[in-house]
């Protein structure tokens, strides 16, 4: 197969587990052996193909470096569990706008030199596909990349919780210029969402009346801090009102608020309260800790996206991946239930379903 051609807007944390996990999973040919990987190969395509043609930062850390030494240049602080070779992409410097919130301002050092013609890069580079992995709250800069990928021709996959794949506008004009678009927001592969849900569908479904329950996260990334600022209310609203639908009446439910705890680094800390009643009305509490790291949860979603926008390109399907969309983000143009999102993603994949 070709390779997949790629474009990162933001060169941290997540950015830094998917070059990675490239090279990390670069010499496995047996499913059995790709440990972390929902599909080893997708529609034809292996991690392998996907290649990162150009970068953009605006850390004075990350700018005119290798993208090789960037990903792990701070303020990143995920695991390193891959080397990467050197790659010859420069990380080049976007403008700021609304990039670094005022929590960041002490721990991101802006680099001063001007910022490159991105849409031209881009052409220049040959990217096929450009990925947003900016910061939750740059809603300007979301969607200022989002113009510049249109004019290069680029398809667009936005993993940050700016409303792009999910806003009809934006969708149509990427219909007309004959692209893809996906998004809003990823999901995690083992995230604090997805499991909460499966908790309490589990005992719904096992007859148990569940009354109080609270999902609360700890993280030591520039995200979480980020998310403390900026993003706090708003993912506490969203990741309540998703866990909410797992319930099939009202309790009291509270879910996603997130603080941060700088030693952490990028390890998340999520923790999961139920209070319910079981036989005979006798109560039941459950009071679990999923400990994780954070940037790694987004790579094999996240190589599933990559993948399958590809195939959107090699079959000329423009505008809303619907079926991409509902698998893999939070905010996708149309919520689908989990099932149904697996299943419509799977069929697309074998060309059963267009979009
Ligand atoms: N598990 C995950 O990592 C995960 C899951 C779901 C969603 N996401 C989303 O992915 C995004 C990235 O997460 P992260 O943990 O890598 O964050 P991060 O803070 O580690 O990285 C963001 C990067 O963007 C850069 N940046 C800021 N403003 C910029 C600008 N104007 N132009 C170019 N670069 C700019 C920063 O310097 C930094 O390198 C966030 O929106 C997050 O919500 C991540």
């Amino acid at each position: 197969m070709s390779k997949i051609k790629v474009a990162l807007i933001g060169v941290g944390n997540c950015a830094s587990a998917m070059v990675q996990g490239v090279y990390h999973y670069r010499n496995i040919e047996k499913e059995e052996d790709a440990v972390g990987l929902r599909h080893l190969s997708l529609g034809g395509y292996h991690p392998r193909d996907i290649e990162f043609v150009s970068a953009f930062d605006v850390e004075a850390r990350k700018v005119g470096k290798d993208l090789s030494e960037t990903v792990f240049s701070p303020p990143n602080n995920t695991l390193k569990f891959a080397d990467i070779p050197r790659l010859d992409v420069p990380v080049l410097k976007g403008p700021v706008l609304d990039g670094v919130g005022e929590f960041l301002k002490n721990v991101v050092k802006i680099d001063t030199s001007p910022d490159a013609d991105v849409a031209q890069k881009l052409r220049e580079s040959g990217a096929e596909i450009v990925v947003n992995l900016l910061p939750s709250g740059a809603t300007e800069a979301s969607r200022w990349y989002a113009e510049e990928a249109l004019k290069a021709g680029c398809a667009f996959v936005n993993a940050a919780p700016a409303f792009i794949a999910s806003d009809a506008a934006w969708t149509k004009r990427y219909e007309d210029a004959g692209l893809p678009v996906v998004g809003d927001d990823l999901v995690d592969q083992v995230g604090a969402t997805i499991l909460h849900k499966v908790l309490l569908k589990m005992l719904v479904d096992r007859g148990v009346r569940v009354t109080e329950t609270y999902q609360l996260d700890v993280g030591g990334g520039t995200e979480s801090l980020n998310t403390l600022e900026r993003a706090r209310e708003a993912k506490r609203i969203v990741k309540t009102r998703s866990v909410e639908t797992a319930l099939p009446y009202k309790a009291s439910v509270v879910a996603g608020s997130t603080d941060y705890v700088d030693f952490l680094e990028n390890r998340r800390d999520s923790y999961f309260w139920v209070k319910g009643f079981y036989f005979g009305g006798v109560p039941m509490q459950l009071d679990i800790r999923l400990n994780t790291v954070d940037a790694p949860n987004a790579g094999s979603v996240m190589f599933d996206v990559i993948r399958g926008t590809r195939i959107a390109l090699d079959r000329g399907v423009a505008g809303s991946l619907l079926s991409i969309s509902a698998y893999a983000f939070k905010h996708p143009p149309q919520m689908l239930p989990l099932e149904t999102a697996e299943k419509w993603f799977e069929e697309f994949i074998r060309g059963k379903r267009q979009r």
